[in-house]
C-alpha cells in the first residue's frame, strides 16, 4: 500500500458539495470497521480523526491499526524492515483520536460513520453532527443493513449524504459499495467514488436498496443454506464443501456466517424483513435465533455453527 496524496480536487461552485477536496476525514466508531477505514485513509495520505466513546476503546483501535499495518508491512516491505517501520510510524501519525465527535467534525471534509448498527443511534449522531460540520462536509454511513435514506433523514444535508460500505477486513478487501439515495447529489456520489479510488479500492454504485449488492445476494444465500441444513436435507459440512467446490466460493455459507458473526447475520436478515415483510428469502431461522440466544455467535465467541479454537 503506497503513501499517496489525496487527489480529489475539483472546481468551486455555489451548489453544495462540488469541489470538495477530501483531505480531512473523521471516522466515528473505532471498532473493527472504523479502525480499518482509518487505516486505509491514513495509509493513502489523509488526515484522519478517529472518534469513539472512550479513550480505552480508542487505544485498542490504534493497536488494531498497528497490528494490521504490521501484517501489511510484512508482505510489502519483507526485504526492507526499516522502511516498513517508517511506514507504520507515518500512517499512525496521520490518525488522531477523540471522544468528542462534535469538535472532530468541524474541520472535516468527509465524515464516515461506523458505529453500532442501530437506526435511532445513527440518526441521533448525524443530527447532532449536522449542526456543527461545515456545509461542504459529506456524510457517509458504513451501515450493512439500514436504509441510507432513513439515516440521512435526520439531517438537513440529504444531498451531501451517501452510503460508503466497506468490507471486512477493510485493509484486504478491495470493494466499496457507494450508495446514493434519491436526494444524494451527483457531485456527492462522484466525490465518494473518487475517494474510494484514492483509497486503492474498487467502488461499485448501488441505489439505496436492502443489502445493496453484495449482502442482498450473500445473506439470503446464507439463510437458504441454514434452512437446507435445518430441514435435514444436507449436513452443514457438505453444504460448505458444495459451495466451495461447486460454486467457487472461498468459504462455505456456514464458515462465512461464523466469520461475519451470527448476531450480525440475524440483524441483517431482520432489517431486510422489516423493509420487505412478504419476501420469503428474508424469513428467520429458528436454529439461527437459538444459536444467537445461546451466545454462540461464531469465531468471536469460539462457537457458532462450528467450534473455533
Ligand atoms: P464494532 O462493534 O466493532 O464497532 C463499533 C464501534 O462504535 C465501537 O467501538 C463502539 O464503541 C462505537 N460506538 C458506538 N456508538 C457510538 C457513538 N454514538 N459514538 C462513537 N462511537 C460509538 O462494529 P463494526 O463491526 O465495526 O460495525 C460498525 C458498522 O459497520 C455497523 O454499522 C456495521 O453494520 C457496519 N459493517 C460491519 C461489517 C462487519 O463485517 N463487521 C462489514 C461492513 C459494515
Amino acid at each position: 500500500m503506497a503513501f499517496a496524496a489525496p487527489q480529489i480536487v475539483r472546481g468551486f461552485s455555489s451548489s453544495a458539495v462540488r469541489n470538495v477536496v477530501i483531505k480531512n476525514v473523521t471516522i466515528i466508531g473505532g471498532g473493527q470497521m472504523g479502525a480499518g477505514i482509518a487505516q486505509v485513509a491514513a495509509s493513502t495520505g489523509h488526515s484522519v480523526t478517529l472518534v469513539d466513546t472512550s479513550d480505552d476503546i480508542l487505544k485498542k483501535s490504534i493497536k488494531m491499526i498497528e497490528g494490521s499495518l504490521k501484517r501489511v508491512v510484512k508482505k510489502k516491505f519483507s526485504d526492507k524492515p526499516e522502511a516498513g517501520e517508517e511506514f507504520i510510524k507515518k500512517v499512525v501519525q496521520k490518525v488522531s483520536t477523540s471522544t468528542d465527535a462534535e469538535s472532530a467534525v468541524q474541520g472535516s471534509d468527509l465524515v464516515v460513520e461506523a458505529i453500532v448498527e442501530n437506526l435511532k443511534i445513527k440518526q441521533d449522531l448525524f443530527s447532532r453532527l449536522d449542526k456543527l460540520a461545515p456545509s461542504h462536509t459529506i456524510f457517509a454511513s458504513n451501515t450493512s443493513s439500514l436504509s441510507i435514506c432513513d439515516i440521512a433523514s435526520s439531517t438537513n444535508r440529504q444531498d451531501r449524504f451517501g452510503g460508503l460500505h466497506f468490507f471486512n477486513p477493510v485493509a484486504m478487501m478491495k470493494l466499496v459499495e457507494v450508495i446514493g439515495t434519491p436526494a444524494t447529489s451527483q457531485d456527492t456520489l462522484d466525490s465518494l467514488l473518487d475517494f474510494s479510488k484514492v483509497l486503492g479500492k474498487t467502488p461499485v454504485s448501488c441505489k439505496d436498496t436492502s443489502g445493496f449488492i453484495v449482502n442482498r445476494l450473500l445473506v439470503p444465500c446464507m439463510m437458504e443454506a441454514i434452512r437446507l441444513y435445518e430441514r435435514g436435507d444436507a449436513s452443514k459440512e457438505d453444504i460448505d464443501i458444495g459451495m466451495k467446490l461447486g460454486a467457487g466460493y472461498p468459504m462455505g455459507p456456514f464458515e462465512l456466517a461464523d466469520y461475519v458473526g451470527l448476531d450480525i447475520v440475524k440483524a441483517v436478515i431482520e432489517a431486510f424483513k422489516t423493509k420487505d415483510p412478504k419476501n420469503p428469502l428474508f424469513d428467520s431461522s429458528d436454529l439461527l435465533n437459538k444459536l444467537v440466544a445461546e451466545g454462540k455467535l461464531g469465531i468471536k465467541t469460539g462457537q457458532g455453527f462450528y467450534k473455533h479454537k
